[in-house]
């Protein structure tokens, strides 16, 4: 750990930079760092990892893939299987993919696919969210890193999270009678222009600690 950060730039992970753990190799759940310390992973790459690791199938289907071919955006065999598999479990009439390689792109993807399809422009983040690093992202993650990264992507707006455990309201749910919901519509009703295209909103916020809202909230 020590040596990397001689070479690696800032911006890693904090949960890999509190815990400075070197995995060496991973079976299963069980994480065996360079030191031959174990740890039970219960992170697994914020839930993107979770069919363990080095799953004997897994393993398999990637070097079956390594040792044929590596290609970019022709059609193959396993990508119109994915594909339509993906479509036979996405609901209603969610039947077409795009594939990235990251979230911050998806995010970017999602926000062009929103924008041309309302033919509006504003999009609504929300406090403690995380969306990513890029550009087209930054004016919707809900902390400060953005700080001196402007001018942000124009038509960004930012309102709380009902996140109970810490209320920006100090209020407490439900005697709050879901406070923070008229509070965001009563404020993006004075600070917009009426032409929201999307809400970008993490169902369970990830980084800001995994905030779980209130019962009623995204219906709200
Ligand atoms: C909810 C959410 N959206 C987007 C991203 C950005 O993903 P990426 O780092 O792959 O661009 C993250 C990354 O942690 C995330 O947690």
């Amino acid at each position: 750990y020590d040596e990397e950060q001689k070479y690696i730039a800032p911006g890693v992970q904090s949960i890999a930079l509190f815990s400075q753990i070197a995995p060496d190799h991973g079976r299963g759940a069980v994480i065996t760092d360079a030191d031959g310390r174990e740890y039970l992973d219960f992170f697994a790459g914020v839930g993107v990892a979770s069919l363990g690791h080095a799953h004997p199938k897994y393993v398999r289907a990637v070097s079956d893939q390594a040792a044929r071919i590596s290609v970019g955006s022709f059609v193959t065999g396993h990508r119109m299987n994915f594909c339509k598999l993906l479509s036979t479990v996405t609901p209603g009439d969610l039947k077409r993919v795009q594939l990235y390689s990251g979230g911050s792109e998806a995010v970017e993807a999602a926000i062009r696919l929103a924008k041309s399809r309302t033919k509006k422009y504003e999009v609504v983040g929300f406090w403690g969210g995380f969306h990513g690093k890029t550009g087209g992202v930054l004016g919707l993650l809900g902390d400060d890193f953005k700080k001196e990264l402007g001018p942000l992507m124009p038509g960004t707006y930012n309102v709380p999270y009902a996140n109970c455990y810490q209320c920006p309201f100090r209020m407490k749910h439900p005697q709050c009678g879901l406070f923070c919901a008229e509070f965001i519509r009563k404020s993006l009703k004075v600070s917009t222009t009426g032409r929201i295209a999307a809400f970008m909103i993490e169902p369970i916020q990830g980084t800001a600690g995994n905030v779980i809202p209130p019962p009623g909230f995204l219906e709200a």
